[in-house]
């Protein structure tokens, strides 16, 4: 579909079998949750995925269908990668935070954990509202030499510390409809800022 793809580094279909596994166990660890504090797991208002937009749209889209729960899903935009960088521009909220997480188990679900700073912020605002718990789910993290500015409870791939697109993955707006991730062809990538 796209020729200046190089390689692809994790294809649909195993992407598709681990987002099934990912979906079980976070079915699995807040049943577990609700039903330690003496809840039903089947009652209404209990549960929200908080997907970070725009990146995690494809990830979030097949997540929530291999998780059989009531559920809520309440967006948030957050920019990073402004444009044609390749490298973090530091995490800005872009859109209004979702107000009612308060007692609610809550799923933040990202794309990619890189500095973590997107995780970061979105953690410590949602924190503030209290919610009964937070976990923190992204498709793949960049092994990098020093740790994240927050660990994820869910890591579907380790992946090397190289700039990759597809499922959801951009660069400057493109390429997040490519169903594998790939990397690109490095005269692709112009890191003009
Ligand atoms: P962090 O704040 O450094 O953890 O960066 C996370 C955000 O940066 C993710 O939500 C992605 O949108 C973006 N990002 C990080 N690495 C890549 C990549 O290799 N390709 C495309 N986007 C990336
Ligand atoms: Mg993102």
């Amino acid at each position: 579909m796209f020729p200046e793809v190089e390689k692809i580094l994790i294809d649909r279909n195993r992407l598709a079998d681990r987002v099934a596994q990912m979906g079980a166990q976070i079915v699995s660890d807040i049943h577990a949750d609700i039903a330690s504090a003496g809840g039903n797991p089947d009652e209404p208002d209990q549960i929200v995925l908080v997907p970070i937009l725009t990146g995690a749209m494809i990830f979030v889209a097949d997540l929530v269908r291999q998780m059989p729960l009531r559920l809520r899903l309440r967006v948030v935009a957050v920019s990073s990668y402004p444009g044609t960088s390749i490298a973090s521009r530091g995490a800005m909220l872009a859109s209004e935070l979702p107000r009612d997480l308060g007692g609610k188990h809550v799923v933040v679900v990202d794309d990619i954990l890189d500095s973590g700073q997107t995780l970061r912020l979105v953690n410590d605002l949602i924190e503030k509202q209290k919610p009964a718990s937070i976990r923190h789910c992204v498709m793949l993290q960049k092994d990098l030499p020093i740790p994240p500015a927050i660990e994820a409870d869910y890591v579907g791939f380790p992946i090397p510390d190289e700039f990759v697109v597809g499922y959801g993955l951009d660069y400057d707006g493109y390429y997040r409809n490519c169903p594998d991730i790939v990397t690109l062809a490095p005269e692709r990538l112009h890191d003009a800022t």
